[in-house]
């Protein structure tokens, strides 16, 4: 029988397996430690990191909509300083890879924040250029083909970890947008960030949102993400990391169908927080049944012709 085996590989960093966090749905991983163990998965992706510490947006900023949920929190942290004091320590006690979300309101917030983070042990960066709750910088990055060239070249000049380049959903042709930031130095992508949508108050006849629009995440964005990762996982070399409504690891498989050298799981940790161990637990189940030795075995085995 074939030796079932989880690993993954990006820019020459083994993972133990391809399930990571999402960035700002699990923290540092702190408040969900009691709840699950932190060493089960390939890779912990912290929330957005900025320079200084950043507030985010005024309340009401989260709001539920059918299969999923809206949140304009515009990246709230305490800043790189906090981040390598606390947060950084924290995980290193567990045997899981830390990737450390970036996030600036201009090119050199990024490259300062970056070139702080690749002075610390942190294993990988991810460039987070889509956010759709900031009003500089963000998805302001990640809707340019232009700017998300230069951007990905200003932090990959600062950046000798693996980088990894979050890509927004808000676009007409996100493979353009992953070609242009591979060519600029990006060792992988990541995809989908949240999509832009909006709910309304019928009687108070007002956005739900304070910041009116927010973006949208859960189980109901699940096929628009699963159909970017197979245009991506087509257009680049680099590894492409799908996420975007995972909530069981039969979610996990099509995305590695697709073509997903890795996934994240995210919002689903607000009502289940051991959903990536199950994540973990399930893909392994399914490559034992199945008869795959490998996830990249997996990546090849699509019948789309
Ligand atoms: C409350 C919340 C905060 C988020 N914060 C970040 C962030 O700081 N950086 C980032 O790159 N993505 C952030 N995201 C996007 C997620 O990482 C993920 O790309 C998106 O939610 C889709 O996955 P999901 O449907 O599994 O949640 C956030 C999402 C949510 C719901």
């Amino acid at each position: 029988m074939k030796r079932t085996d989880l690993a993954i590989n990006i820019a020459g960093h083994e993972l133990a397996n391809p399930v990571m966090t999402c960035s700002g749905t699990f923290g540092s991983g702190k408040e969900y430690c009691s709840f699950m163990d932190l060493n089960m998965l390939g890779a912990v992706v912290c929330k957005g990191i900025s320079v200084l510490p950043w507030n985010g947006n005024p309340p009401p900023r989260i709001a539920e909509v059918y299969g999923g949920m809206l949140n304009s929190v515009g990246l709230q942290n305490s800043g790189v300083d906090s981040f390598i004091a606390n947060d950084i320590p924290f995980l290193r006690k567990f045997n899981t890879k830390i990737v450390a979300n970036l996030v600036g309101h201009s090119l050199s917030e990024y490259e300062a924040v970056a070139q702080r983070l690749n002075e610390t042990d942190i294993d990988m960066m991810e460039l987070n250029i889509s956010c759709p709750n900031v009003r500089e910088g963000g998805a302001t990055f990640g809707t340019d083909t232009r700017k998300a060239a230069e951007i990905t070249t200003v932090v990959r000049r600062v950046c000798t970890k693996p980088l990894i380049v979050k890509l927004s959903p808000n676009v007409t042709n996100i493979s353009e947008i992953a070609i242009a930031v591979e060519s600029s130095g990006a060792d992988a992508v990541s995809l989908i960030n949240t999509v832009l949508a909006m709910r309304i108050d019928i009687y108070r006849r007002r956005p739900v949102l304070a910041q009116k629009v927010g973006g949208m995440s859960g189980p109901a964005v699940k096929p628009i993400a699963i159909r970017m990762v197979y245009q991506v996982a087509r257009a680049v070399k680099i590894p492409v990391i799908g996420m975007g409504g995972i909530r069981t690891p039969e979610d996990a498989i099509e995305f590695l169908l697709a073509g997903a050298s890795a996934v994240g799981v995210g919002s689903s940790h607000f009502f289940n927080p051991q959903a990536s161990v199950e994540v973990v637990n399930g893909i392994r189940s399914y490559m034992e049944g199945q008869g795959f030795a490998s996830i990249r075995e997996i990546n090849e085995a699509l019948i789309d012709e």
